[in-house]
């Protein structure tokens, strides 16, 4: 059913994210029906311009990303009916956001858009860089915008990064608690809107049939990938601040290894599942950094692509020491995975584009098959592939034909294309959708994003004092060796990233 009547304000609108993301979800949710009735957009930037110009501009970009082929909405026919329904309620107001003038300006312009002297519903969405999170929500604040009433709602969609470490986040959370309630906040990870994503607790907790195995006493292992082929991309000045670890794990890799770990909620509830996903990160100490390795891409061709040295990017150090690759080991001190190790890792221009989480089963405990090794040759492996082709494998051995009984190993596979027709989305459209219907199950509460900063604050400190260096890596490789050495001393390996399909 579409949200009640509401005002969506995107600070940050003329951005890549509003360009590229936010308003192909909302042609999207225009598609689908799920547009409130009565909804406008306002975008507030710095840039003087008309709403007609604003209008023009997003006609072309959102078009192109509709149409393109393998974007992340692309692929698609453009619905001109759609888009010109959406667009005519796109308005453009510039702004300063440092100046309070700019947001009476604002306060006016909802009133007039909404048609409702106290401006109605209205969800603001921070797409702006973070260092402008606090002063923005401040100034909402001081103008009266986050006030809510009998019949008028205010939220904040907040994206990330959260802070840049633990206390900068408990400093973010405690300034925006001054203006706004919890249950005005929405912390985005856009890795909760992906379909895959959600999957892992239907896949969990819709069957009966893996759970009773989802412990230590079967588990040897778990291990989650995010390895992108793509490289910083012009987005050097970002990218030096944040490096690999900060723009990836308390976030993107901490919503799988919640999801994975996590006890059943009693329901779906949104508090019912933040708190069961929040217990595992309580449960998980903090990483030490023995446990940590960063890697920083050179020079080399990822899928015949040839790449820079990441020092070579611009607005990138020539003797920068921020990581594009880290793989940290972690564990759960709790009764279904104490002594099961999680091994983390992602990074920039690897080899192949993989989102996956993989759990190896503990081997039979002797083998029958004489001259099969069954750890080696046949190991029994769930992967969960979030990305690109969505599916679910499980790896075990059966007999190879002929007279000799040994085991070759094969492959149960599922794909989530030969079930479902899966339309081609940002990930952005659910999130959107929740926050415009009030539900906060896929945003972040604030003590899951301190406790996510928590556990990778040590090796934050080891990389700033110079103790953790990076370690060079080829582009188009699987990162650097010494990150195979974090399994090989526990007698175990990375799944390879150059075979998979
Ligand atoms: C973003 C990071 O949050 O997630 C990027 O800032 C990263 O560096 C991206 O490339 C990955 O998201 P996706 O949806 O492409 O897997």
């Amino acid at each position: 059913a579409p949200p009640p009547a509401c005002t969506l304000v995107i600070f940050g609108a003329t951005g890549d994210l509003t360009h590229r993301l936010l308003m192909p979800a909302l042609y999207n949710l225009g598609r689908w029906g799920l547009l409130p009735k009565d909804f406008s957009v306002i975008g507030v930037s710095r840039s003087e311009m008309s709403s007609d110009e604003f209008r023009s501009e997003l006609s072309e970009t959102v078009r192109g990303f509709i149409t393109a082929k393998g974007g992340e909405a692309g692929g698609g026919a453009f619905d001109e009916g759609v888009w010109n329904a959406l667009v005519e309620r796109v308005h453009y107001r510039s702004g300063d956001l440092s100046e309070a003038a700019s947001f009476e300006e604002l306060k006016g312009a909802i009133a007039e858009i909404s048609g409702r002297e106290d401006g109605g519903n209205v969800l603001f969405y921070l797409a702006v860089a973070a260092s402008l999170f606090g002063p923005t929500i401040a100034k909402l604040g001081e103008a009266g915008l986050t006030e809510e009433g009998e019949d008028r709602w205010r939220r904040v969609i907040i994206e990330k990064p959260f802070g840049h470490d633990l206390p900068s986040a408990e400093t973010l959370d405690a300034d925006i608690l001054k203006v706004l309630s919890e249950d005005q906040i929405f912390r985005i990870d856009h890795f909760l809107g992906k379909e895959t994503v959600q999957n892992i607790m239907a896949f969990r907790f819709g069957n009966g049939l893996f759970e009773p195995l989802w412990n230590r006493d079967h588990i040897d292992h778990v291990q989650i990938t995010v390895a992108e082929t793509v490289g910083v991309e012009g987005r050097g000045k970002f990218y030096e601040a944040t490096g690999a670890l900060r723009d990836m794990v308390p976030n993107h890799l901490f919503q799988l290894y919640t999801l994975v770990a996590m006890e059943p909620p009693i329901s779906f509830e949104a508090e019912a599942v933040r708190d069961k996903k929040e217990e595992v990160l309580l449960a998980t100490p903090s990483a030490r950094p023995e446990d940590a390795v960063r890697g920083r891409y050179t020079a080399g061709e990822v899928q015949g692509k040839a790449v820079t040295d990441y020092r070579e990017e611009p607005d990138v150090a020539a003797d920068s020491g921020t990581e594009t690759f880290v793989a940290l080991k972690l564990g759960i001190d709790n009764w279904r995975w104490a002594g099961v190790p999680f091994y983390l890792r992602t990074g920039k221009a690897m080899t192949r584009r993989d989102t996956e989480i993989a759990i190896r089963f503990k081997q039979a405990p002797l083998s029958l098959f004489k001259g099969t090794n069954v750890r080696e040759e046949v190991p029994n492996w769930l992967v969960l592939q979030l990305q690109p082709d969505e599916g679910i494998s499980l790896q075990f051995g059966a007999k190879v034909p002929g007279p000799a009984v040994r085991l070759g190993s094969v492959d149960m596979r599922f794909c989530y294309k030969d079930y479902f027709k899966t339309e081609p989305s940002t990930g952005y459209e659910t999130l959107i959708y929740d926050a415009m219907i009030g539900d906060p199950t896929l945003f972040q509460r604030a003590d899951m994003i301190e406790a996510g900063w928590r556990i990778v604050q040590p090796v934050l400190d080891a990389a700033e004092k110079r103790e953790l260096q990076t370690i060079p890596y080829e582009a188009g490789s699987a990162g650097p060796k010494e990150a195979d050495e974090l399994l090989t001393r526990d007698g175990r390996a990375w799944r390879s990233l150059e075979h998979q399909p």
